[in-house]
């Protein structure tokens, strides 16, 4: 299929200005968030990709309208007549995103039942659901497994619980919330993770009449209500998309203005940035110009760096797979420690085609060990720089991992083939526009 392939020239330096907008990993789960209120809500800046559609359909399956509003971007979602979605239409999403599992709590409440069929998303460790899972049947849930999927029931309603995480997780946290708002009591998730896009779903949660206390040291308080309206929301900006355009500047030697992007979401991210020798440069914008942040290469040697993913306020494991094909252009070694996801650097095999020489380790090489030291899992990296990167014929596992490889294809000598690159519009809108925008010339074979 030629639409899912894309023929990169290289060694092309990114240069112009591109527009993140609202972050996906909120805007998803904004729209589940719909699904809890008694009247329509409109989500605004909401990017035109693949997740997006998969929720929306879902919803529609289960009698949201959704549908859009004025402004470009806003999306107006109804839930009055929510209703019990059939079976078989909605396996046709199955494998095909992860959000569904966060639709559980919402259509307990709303329905007393709830299907989910078997979930997608990226490869990049198993990805298991059990905090999800044990989360729910502490909230008095009944969860039956089966071929297809999940079959929930709440034979005794739902009610508050108190619930320690075995390890912050994004979805699982997500799953407390969005349950626990409507659940009859108190609730206290313990180890809960804090990301931005949680806060931002607690502002919309808040905004719609939940009550929900953040306390320090991960410990989040949800005091349940009877009943929650429908919200006007505008989404904290993708701070991964943000940070993917920046690596992208400075693997290629260019200088791209992120419009959109906001400092407090990435100080990690630009910590490090500034570590490896990119600039950058913060405008905090005015009145209605949202202002972003210009990400540039500065024409000197870039330096090696030792970088560990972590929960917030650490450094995201979605933006190392974009950082380290910058990393392959700096002088000396620099260290990756995964510590989130048990299998997000195979990615680097391709890179290594390409020239990079990169070598994968089962021994945690960060400062601190974490929970796949000793395991099986090559989750450390040591990178050798600078490569000469060259084209090659490239295969996009997911979705950060393909944006990587865009990325090197284009700081690489010679012109690549990139297949499967439809992956990639899951989590970036219009990025072949963006990338032509900025100079780069891809096309398709
Ligand atoms: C979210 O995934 C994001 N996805 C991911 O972004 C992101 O990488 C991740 O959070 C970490 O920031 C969405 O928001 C849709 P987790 P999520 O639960 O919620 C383990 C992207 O490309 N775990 O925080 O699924 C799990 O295996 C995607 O935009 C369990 O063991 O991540 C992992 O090792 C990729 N049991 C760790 O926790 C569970 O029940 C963190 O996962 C749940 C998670």
């Amino acid at each position: 299929m030629t639409d899912d392939v894309l023929v990169v020239h290289g060694d092309t330096p990114l240069r112009g200005e591109v527009r993140v907008r609202g972050a996906k990993n909120l805007v998803s789960k904004a729209m589940v968030a719909a699904l809890l209120g008694d009247c329509p809500s409109r989500l605004l800046d909401v990017p035109r990709i693949r997740d997006v559609e998969v929720v929306s359909d879902m919803l529609e399956l289960h009698g949201v309208r959704v549908s859009p509003g004025k402004e470009p971007g806003e999306l107006r979602l109804d839930p009055t007549n929510v209703e019990r979605a059939n079976v078989d239409e909605l396996n046709v999403h199955a494998g095909s995103s992860r959000i569904p599992i966060l639709m559980c709590g919402p259509l307990l409440h709303r329905l007393g039942h709830a299907f989910i069929p078997d979930l997608g998303g990226c490869h990049i460790g198993d990805r298991p659901i059990d905090f999800h899972l044990s989360a729910l049947r502490q909230f008095g849930a009944v969860v039956e497994k089966s071929p297809q999927g999940l079959s929930l029931t709440a034979p005794a309603g739902l009610h508050g619980t108190k619930f320690e995480l075995p390890y912050p997780s994004v979805g699982a946290t997500e799953q407390v919330l969005l349950t626990a708002v409507l659940a009859d009591g108190v609730t206290e998730v313990r180890n809960a993770a804090v990301e931005p896009e949680i806060i931002d779903l607690i502002c919309v949660l808040q905004k719609m009449g939940a009550v929900i206390k953040v306390h320090t040291d991960r410990v989040i308080e949800i005091e349940g209500v009877r009943s929650l309206s429908g919200y006007a929301h505008r989404p904290i900006p993708d701070r991964i998309e943000a940070a993917s355009w920046g690596a992208a500047a400075l693997a290629t030697g260019g200088d791209v203005f992120v419009r959109g992007a906001r400092q407090a979401d990435m100080m990690t991210f630009l910590n490090l940035f500034r570590a490896v020798g990119g600039r950058f440069e913060v405008d905090d914008g005015s009145g209605v110009d949202s202002g972003g942040i210009r990400f540039w290469h500065p024409g000197e040697e870039l330096t090696a760096v030792a970088l560990e993913t972590d929960v917030h306020p650490g450094f995201m494991t979605d933006w190392q797979q974009p950082m380290v094909v910058a990393l392959t252009q700096a002088r000396g070694l620099s260290i990756v420690h995964e510590t989130v996801y048990e299998r997000r650097l195979g990615y680097t095999e391709e890179l290594c085609s390409m020239g990079a020489t990169i070598q994968v380790y089962r021994e945690c090489l960060g400062g601190t060990p974490c929970r796949f030291g000793r395991r099986n899992f090559k989750h450390s990296a040591v990178i050798a720089g600078p490569s000469k990167l060259h084209a090659a014929d490239l295969r996009i596992p997911d979705l950060r991992a393909g944006f990587s490889h865009l990325i090197a294809a284009l700081a690489a000598e010679g012109t690549s083939t990139v297949y499967g690159v439809s992956l990639i519009s899951r989590g970036y809108e219009d990025f072949e526009a963006k990338l032509t925008g900025l100079g780069a010339h891809v096309g398709r074979p």
